[in-house]
């Protein structure tokens, strides 16, 4: 697709054989059986994977050892963490924020290389996930000063706050493989909850950096870090009965599998970010350059592997012609290269197989009537397939049911509202959808049914997960629970309070309690 460029000595990697991880509190040197990790870039001009170095490969004993420290430091409750002051703990993640910042430039390189991420969006993901880690403090201190008085009803006192569940266990994803897997993370550790987290099978490398900062700062026990095949560590895990909280952001297919393991599921909370297949819908009186700029930014974006990605495009009837052109020409400029290469937007594919697989979409949807209508379409090299625009699509073609998730567009004609309306209801996801037009009368009815089927509705603009302090969730298949910054803290968290009835009596005892603050749960001090 183009021919190799030095690689400039900044962005240069060593194999870094990360043959420590952290349990217990400790940097624990690993003695067993290592996996290797591969970058789908390649570092010579004849392709090859790059070698990045390794991680420890861990079997069934070191995961329930993980899950026994993550248990210990619970300690059902009376642990030293789900029992701290609300002002104690955000110290402890203050300390973790301020160490992980200087980690920048490393977690950063090592992002591209593993998963092909562009420098540009690389960096975005990193600070963006230290503003979620500041905005969750602040957003946690406001939950505790309104927690911090008493409530009284049919002469009772109330103290009521939200307190920790138990252990969560998180499984993040590669394609946001820091922020999406601190989303669930930052909420879960700051709310007293114990975490074990897996990193996701590409972007594991990048945690390296941060485990000295993991291990500062935090007490023993809180967070423990699980390395190896899912498919072997996972299962024990969940088998136990000792999880309370399954996190995970992937596939419905793997969150239903893991939670079908716990003993007990009336016990096992949950909160997932699942597949998706945003549908972009473009209207006859549509601002069509608008349209082609968001949709294109919005299918493609990271090479389109993003659950918020745009997964399919309606265009009416009226203005297909006119959209297709004008899409295809955009599409067909989008600059392919390595991720620190200036103005790319496309990047190599991490998962090695993703060609192939978008391949046997195309073909499916050739076999069926569709044709790739932008001429780079489908250029194929080791590491990538440019994103080919499919039309016309139906409903009877793999793509348009499965979330690709990579570089593909299909494009779907409508003459009548009500057809995609019905797809949309049909369809097993639930998440976001971009609409695109202007006439109030015909966007009106159209947003108070699509509110009801999606849970985010953008109006002339692509789907995305941020600003993180606005609700991100989906219906149907796409998600369980609902993580912003403010809802992360509920999603991990439940309320639990103490009451008093209001006589003599209690009333001295309880000021007792407030006055001597020995409880870290009764008392009253505001966080400023
Ligand atoms: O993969 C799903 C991500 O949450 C998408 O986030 O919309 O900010 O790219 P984003």
């Amino acid at each position: 697709m183009k021919k190799f460029r030095e690689i400039p000595e900044e962005f240069r990697v060593e194999p870094l054989h990360q043959d420590i991880y952290l349990a217990n509190g400790e940097l624990r040197k690993w003695e067993g059986a290592m996996t290797d990790v591969y970058s789908t870039i390649s570092s010579t001009e004849n392709y090859e994977p790059t070698f990045l170095g390794s991680v420890p490969n861990m079997g069934e004993e070191e995961a329930l050892e993980l899950l026994y420290s993550s248990c210990e430091a619970y300690n059902k409750g009376k642990g030293l963490w789900p029992t701290m002051k609300v002002k104690d703990r955000i110290q402890f993640m203050e300390k973790f924020v301020k160490q992980m910042a200087t980690k920048r430039d490393e977690v950063v390189k090592l992002m591209m290389w593993e998963i092909g991420k562009s420098l540009e969006d690389s960096r975005k993901e990193f600070d963006r996930t230290i503003q979620y880690i500041y905005d969750t403090i602040e957003e946690y201190k406001n939950l505790d000063r309104d927690s911090s008085r008493f409530e009284k009803r049919d002469g009772i006192y109330a103290h009521i706050r939200r307190g920790p569940l138990g252990v969560v266990f998180c499984l993040g994803p590669y394609n946001y493989p820091l922020n999406e897997t601190f989303a669930l993370l930052i909420p879960a550790v700051i709310m007293g909850n114990t975490v074990i987290f897996k990193p996701a099978k590409h972007g594991v490398l990048l945690f390296a950096p941060l485990l000295e900062a993991f291990k500062n700062s935090f007490p023993r026990g809180v967070i423990n870090i699980l390395y190896g095949r899912g498919r072997t560590v996972a299962p024990p895990i969940m088998r136990s009965g000792r999880v309370d909280v399954l996190a995970l952001i992937g596939n419905s297919k793997t969150a239903i599998a893991l939670q079908d393991l716990h003993p007990n599921k009336n016990r096992l909370r949950l909160v997932f970010g699942l597949e998706a297949k945003n549908p972009g819908v473009v209207l006859p009186d549509a601002n069509l350059e608008l349209a082609v700029e968001e949709c294109v930014k919005g299918a493609l974006s990271f090479n389109g592997q993003r659950c918020t990605a745009l997964k399919i495009i309606y265009v009416h009837k009226k203005i297909k012609d006119k959209f297709i052109k004008e899409f295809s020409k955009k599409v067909d400029e989008l600059v392919y290269g390595n991720p620190w290469e200036k103005d790319v937007t496309l990047t190599p594919l991490p998962e090695k197989e993703k060609p192939a697989y978008i391949q046997e979409l195309i073909d499916d949807a050739i076999s069926k009537g569709a044709k790739i209508v932008n001429q780079r379409g489908g250029e194929r090299s080791e590491n990538y397939i440019f994103p080919a625009v499919l039309y016309p699509v139906s409903t009877d073609m793999r793509v348009f049911s499965e979330e690709q998730f990579g570089p593909l567009v299909p494009i779907k004609s409508f003459s009548h509202i009500n057809e995609i309306l019905d797809e949309i209801a049909n369809s097993k996801y639930g998440q976001q959808i971009s609409l695109f037009g202007e006439d109030a009368y015909e966007l009106s009815p159209l947003i108070d049914n699509l509110v009801n089927l999606v849970c985010r509705v953008n109006i002339n603009s692509l789907c995305q997960r941020g600003p993180d302090v606005f609700p991100f969730t989906g219906r149907k298949d796409s998600a369980v629970g609902t993580l912003s910054v403010h809802d992360a803290l509920r999603s991990f968290s439940i309320r639990t309070f103490v009451a008093s009835r209001d006589d003599d009596y209690n009333n001295k005892i309880v000021e007792n309690l407030l006055r001597t603050g020995v409880s870290n749960f009764m008392n009253t001090d505001y966080i400023l």
